[in-house]
């Protein structure tokens, strides 16, 4: 298989709104984000995912889009857009942009079309239905928030469909202008010359043409990696994820393959699916849709051995021969990855990503060891948040902390409060952690120096190891066929407890070879390097060289 730059690339998530402010508005924008394009080159990723930074209402903080080719002026101009893409291009980097397709705000023109004129040709870019028969909503479909997706129109009577807020009404994709306005928005973009887009909600876009009430769900179940509250109440079998979504995309593939070399641009997927058969269809059969779909298997794992080989094999099992795999620890969607394991493991979290086949996403902040943030309820922003505080977003968003010396640890030039309270994580600020050779930050960027060097972490192969209690090992090998030990193995043990833990035979050499060496360690602290070579100390997470042959025994 031809390698592309995206087969291995690790893609750091950039949630401009609280990434860097240089305004004074006490929210980041697009400038923000070229300012720290040495950083993010210094750290030795290799493309950046932008969030939504497009013109928007903010009710769901730029994925509500009323205009898909205008730059917020909370984020900047097209030209500081354009000025960005050009720096990160000069650094190497490539840039994904979000691309929301299910979706818009209401105050797009589209819906304001639709919705002023029901006989006109917008009015079918959206869904609207009549009431029930009984009266009331079109199904029993909900959002995400836990209420009705159905909000009706007082003019007229009908009701529209929204996945999200009422504010955020959902395309209808049956309706071929609809493929047409949105490709002409991804053309837009390419033609300036983003690498792709990240697709928002990539299961949303196709739904049962009948309509359909979805069934309930048995209690206490959820479909996802969290516990979602009333959306968990059923079963989102016609809501979402209905088979016509697969001309979309390849159609939409079509269109990125027609932009220079065919595979130059992509499209990553956001898909929830825990179905991991089901998830592996968006490759599309003949690996013509999504580049990537992003699987969220292990923000949803135990932080236990088992567990976690238990979600990488059935992952990596589903994945179709000649597929790239994507994985994430942690978005700004999510709980963040250092409170989920704990800020103890939260290097082996990261050790983890980068050291598993495919491609990593690396959410900002998790290289700093950001934990979530505690967020006052006066100071909630997210409209999930607003409508059940547990299960806010805004802790998984505050502010990057760049430097020690002001209230807003550098986020903010200004004395302006930031949007969402700072917090600074265990190993510091950027500039703390850049300067200690022993925090999370260097390790992450040893990590992908190492990620780069060899050809072990750059190939599919990965076998778990037979290995002690509470220690997850894998080697990793350039390809899938070839035997443990071979050239250029590397073999990855992470200990997930707060004991050290000898590491027995794992590290036996074979007869014709020689010791492992220890390449690459988590635990920098003296005390640690007191633990001795055939152990690991409490937490400690480590990558061998197979040096000159010595082999793990394999499972
Ligand atoms: C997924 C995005 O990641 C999330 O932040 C947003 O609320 C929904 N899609 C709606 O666009």
């Amino acid at each position: 298989m031809e390698r592309l730059w995206w087969h291995d690339a690790v893609i750091y998530h950039v949630y401009p709104r609280s990434f860097l402010d240089t305004d004074g508005d006490g929210v980041g924008d697009l400038p923000g984000v070229r300012r720290r394009l040495p950083y993010l080159a210094r750290l030795g990723v290799d493309a950046l995912w932008l969030s939504p930074f497009f013109a928007s209402p903010m009710a769901d903080f730029g994925y509500d889009v009323s205009d898909h080719t205008a730059v917020d002026p909370l984020f900047g101009s097209l030209a500081d857009f354009d000025e960005l893409l050009d720096a990160a291009h000069g650094h190497g980097l490539r840039v994904l942009i979000d691309y929301v397709p299910n979706h818009t705000s209401d105050r797009h023109r589209w819906f304001r079309d639709a919705r002023a004129d029901p006989a006109g040709p917008r009015r079918d870019w959206y869904v609207w239905r009549d009431p029930s028969p009984g009266g009331g909503p079109p199904n029993n479909w909900i959002t995400l928030f836990g209420d009705s997706a159905w909000t009706r129109e007082e003019a007229g009577g009908q009701y529209y469909l929204h996945s999200f807020l009422p504010s955020m009404p959902d395309l209808n994709w049956r309706n071929p202008a609809v493929q047409e306005a949105m490709f002409d928005v991804a053309r837009f973009w390419l033609d300036r010359g983003v690498d792709g887009f990240r697709v928002d909600c990539a299961p949303l876009i196709a739904k049962d043409p009948l309509l359909r009430d979805n069934p309930p769900a048995a209690t206490g179940t959820s479909a996802h990696h969290r516990d979602l509250g009333g959306f968990d109440s059923q079963l989102h079998l016609h809501d979402q994820g209905h088979p016509d979504l697969h001309p979309r995309y390849r159609d939409l593939r079509a269109l990125l393959d027609s932009y220079g070399e065919p595979g130059e641009r992509i499209a990553l997927g956001e898909v929830h699916e825990y179905d991991w058969p089901a998830w592996s269809r968006y490759f599309g059969r003949d690996l013509d849709e999504l580049n990537l779909p992003i699987n969220f298997g292990l923000l949803g794992t135990d932080w236990h051995p088992e567990a976690i080989r238990t979600t990488v094999r059935a992952i990596l099992d589903a994945v179709p021969a000649g597929a790239v795999v994507t994985w994430v620890m942690g978005s700004h969607d999510d709980p963040r990855v250092a409170s989920r394991v704990g800020p103890a493991q939260a290097a082996n979290a990261m050790l983890l990503l980068l050291t598993l086949p495919g491609t990593a996403i690396l959410y900002n902040g998790d290289e700093l060891g950001m934990p979530d943030a505690a967020v006052p309820p006066e100071r909630i922003r997210d409209p999930w948040g607003l409508r059940t505080p547990a299960l806010s977003r805004d802790h998984a968003r505050s502010p990057m902390p760049w430097s020690p010396d002001s209230p807003s640890c550098g986020f903010t030039a200004t004395g302006v409060e930031p949007w969402l309270p700072v917090t600074t994580p265990p190993g510091g600020t950027v500039r703390d952690q850049e300067a200690d050779p022993s925090s999370l930050l260097s390790l992450t960027r040893d990590l992908l120096a190492l990620r780069r060097a060899g050809a072990a972490l750059h190939g599919a192969g990965l076998a778990f190891l037979d290995s002690p209690p509470g220690v997850l090992a894998y080697t990793r090998s350039p390809g899938p066929g070839s035997p443990p030990g071979a050239g250029g193995d590397l073999l990855v043990t992470l200990n997930l407890t707060d004991r050290a833990v000898p590491l027995d035979h794992l590290l036996t050499p074979r007869p014709s070879g020689g010791p492992w060496r220890r390449v690459f360690t988590t635990a920098r602290t003296r005390d640690a390097a007191h633990t001795g070579q055939g152990a690991l100390a409490p937490a400690e997470g480590a990558v061998w060289s197979a040096g000159d042959g010595g082999g793990p025994h394999r499972t």
